[in-house]
């Protein structure tokens, strides 16, 4: 009996494989957000930092990328966050990360299609990003930068590992 109930969970399994061949990945929902992978996306999977800082304050680590957002203040919902991430945001130097299909012929960016968006079409960012990377470091985001007030040495450690000379610069938290 264990031998069949086993012949049946990989055939579930080979059946579920199949269907995610034959249709892509099931769009992640904001429930599968995992700030680990997050904080990976935003540390070195994607070049968030370049633009924005690694504590993303809006002041850029790199001199010859645009300078980000300040995403410690920024005031959109979760929701809204991961589309400016997967679409990018028209007319702007936020490029996209979502995947080639974004702005193909069948998707909807804002409401937009890659036409209707016309030369405010933002530029596709280095690497592209699964809607579950989307949504892990908007889980990422707003766990860990989003209303955190001003950088604190506490954070900069946490980042960077204890006893870089980068942090201490950054006043103690309460100090
Ligand atoms: C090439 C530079 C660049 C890179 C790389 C970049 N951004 Fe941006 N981002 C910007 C700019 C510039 C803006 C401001 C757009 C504007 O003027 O509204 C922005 C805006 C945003 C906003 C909107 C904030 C708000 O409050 O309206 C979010 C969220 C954001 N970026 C997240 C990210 C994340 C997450 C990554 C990495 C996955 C990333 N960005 C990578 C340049 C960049």
């Amino acid at each position: 009996m264990a031998a069949a109930g086993h012949v049946r969970s990989l055939l579930a399994l080979g059946f579920s494989v199949a269907l995610s061949v034959l249709f892509g990945p099931v769009v992640a929902s904001a429930q599968d957000a995992d700030p680990v992978l997050g904080r990976q996306v935003w540390q070195s999977l994607a070049n968030c930092r370049e633009c924005h800082g690694w504590a993303a304050n809006g002041q850029q680590e790199l001199p010859q990328q645009p300078q980000g957002a300040n995403l410690r203040e920024t005031t959109l919902t979760p929701a809204d966050m991961a589309e400016v991430i997967r679409c990018g945001r028209p007319a702007t130097e936020m490029p996209y990360f979502g995947g080639n299909a974004t702005w193909g012929p069948n998707g909807k960016c804002f409401g937009m299609t890659r036409a209707e968006a016309g030369p405010m079409m933002p530029i596709k960012a280095d690497s592209s990003l699964s809607d579950r990377q989307i949504s892990s470091v908007v889980a990422y985001i707003f766990a860990s930068l989003v209303g955190k007030g001003p950088i604190t040495r506490e954070e900069c450690d946490a980042f960077f590992g204890a006893g870089q000379a980068k942090c201490a610069g950054y006043a103690t938290a309460g100090k």
